[in-house]
């Protein structure tokens, strides 16, 4: 049984999507234990706790410093006996320390098909306003695992979405959630349950 433990930071729609895919039985094998938050007001730690799940909050401006912090947090992770770890809209960069320990057992969603619009500073409606601004015709999401790099570990899953000539940041970014992000995250967290993820070369190989 695969102990998930879900980091969030805002509204917890893909932590929805999970929750939701593990009780329609879509992702198997899986228990989510843990859902942590750096932001006291989520609205994603209401879902977790709706669906039973333990939480947590972490804020690092409630730390003297950022390693009492990170302490704190990777402390918590590991008491839980987690196996998989996954940023879902989490706003907090992983300590390094905690990506080596947690070496390709940690995953992210992002709201672009990487390489595309990713990288520092990248996040929620910004990438869809750049997309926008460069008028692609395509976008979509990406699930990866997390190394050292800003949304550059091994890419898992992608999925794209038509990008309408009337699109918004705002609708854009619906879209993408509701065609991309919460399809593939359940998906990814599904396969590497079920031990249909490995690593060859640095490349993902799924056996669907
Ligand atoms: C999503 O768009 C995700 O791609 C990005 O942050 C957002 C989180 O949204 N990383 P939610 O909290 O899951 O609703």
């Amino acid at each position: 049984m695969l102990r998930v433990c879900v980091c969030v930071s805002g509204g917890g729609t893909n932590l929805q999507a999970i929750i939701d895919a593990v009780a329609e039985h879509k992702i198997t094998n899986t228990e989510l234990a843990f859902v942590i938050s750096n932001n006291e007001s989520a609205k994603a730690l209401e879902r977790a706790e709706k669906a039973g799940i333990k939480t947590a909050c972490f804020n690092p401006k409630s730390y003297e410093s950022r390693d009492l912090f990170e302490e704190a947090f990777m402390e918590a992770v590991e008491k839980e006996q987690i196996d998989l770890i996954v940023l879902a809209g989490f706003m907090i960069m992983i300590p390094a320390a905690f990506i080596q320990k947690y070496r390709n057992r940690i995953i992210n969603i992002h709201p672009s098909l990487i390489p595309s619009f990713c990288g520092p500073g990248f996040y929620g409606l910004r990438v869809h306003e750049k997309a926008l601004e460069k008028g692609v015709k395509v976008t979509g999401a990406t699930v990866h695992f997390v190394d050292e790099i800003y949304d550059n570990g091994p890419i898992i899953m992608q999925k794209s979405v038509v990008v309408h000539d009337d699109d918004t940041p705002q609708t854009l970014q619906l879209r993408v959630m509701q065609e991309a992000e919460w399809n593939i995250l359940p998906k990814a967290i599904d396969l590497i349950a079920n031990n249909k993820v490995s690593i060859v070369n640095g490349k993902v190989i799924l056996e669907e």
